[in-house]
């Protein structure tokens, strides 16, 4: 499963991408925003500064709801680096864009889907990726794990290329499910990347490790 970083933030990028377990990032206008980037200038050249640091994909948004303005931004937004990948919001008019943009050759992710018919007309319109937002499913009382069962189902029944990149992860839990379904990609904070890490007995095995060794050179030494 690839891993994505969901942030527009260099520092917590540049940390993952140090990690060396990093393939890409997913940005959107709420994460932009987060970090204080507006003004169309600003915004260019902090994907560019994104796509400085990471080896792979990087999902920048449109602003444009209808298809002529989806068109005019995703092509701008494409040309700024060949690792962009248009993000689309799953509505009628970026469904044919993103037709317009698969026979283009440019990738794709398709935000905001929260149904798995969303994925399948996603698919079929050939997009790259599709993003079920799972946490936010699982904050309204809805099991987002269950669509990612439910859209891996359909895209095997069929084989359909486009990925299934799993947002609003929100911890580590999320990201493990993920794994066990099939999920190509998820895109979470680097929090419940790092959370992977933790196990009390991995803290208590080393200190013990360390302690040992210490004790063994003390010895050594006398
Ligand atoms: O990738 C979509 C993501 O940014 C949404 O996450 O935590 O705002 O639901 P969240």
């Amino acid at each position: 499963m690839k891993f994505f970083i969901d942030t527009a933030n260099l520092s917590e990028i540049q940390e993952a991408q140090d990690l060396g377990v990093l393939d890409g990032v997913t940005t959107n206008p709420s994460l932009m925003a987060k970090e204080g980037i507006s003004g169309k200038e600003n915004v260019i050249n902090h994907y560019k500064a994104i796509c400085a640091i990471v080896d792979g994909d990087v999902s920048a948004e449109v602003i444009s709801t209808d298809y002529e303005g989806m068109i005019r931004e995703g092509e701008e937004l494409a040309a700024l680096d060949e690792k962009i990948v248009v993000k689309i919001p799953m509505i009628k008019d970026g469904i044919k864009a993103l037709r317009y943009f698969s026979e283009k050759g440019i990738k794709t992710n398709c935000t905001l889907i929260f149904s798995a018919g969303q994925a399948l007309l996603a698919a079929k319109a050939g997009a790259t990726y599709v993003s079920p937002f799972i946490g936010r499913l699982d904050d309204i009382s809805y099991d987002g794990i269950q669509l990612i069962e439910q859209i891996r189902t359909i895209f095997d029944n069929y084989g359909f290329d486009t990925e299934i990149l799993a947002a609003s992860v929100r911890n580590p839990i999320h990201i493990l499910r993920c794994a066990e379904i099939g999920s190509d990609v998820m895109t979470g904070p680097l929090s419940s990347i790092l959370a992977l890490l933790k196990h009390p007995l991995t803290d208590s095995g080393l200190a013990k490790f360390l302690e040992d060794h210490a004790k063994a050179e003390a010895a050594a030494a006398k």
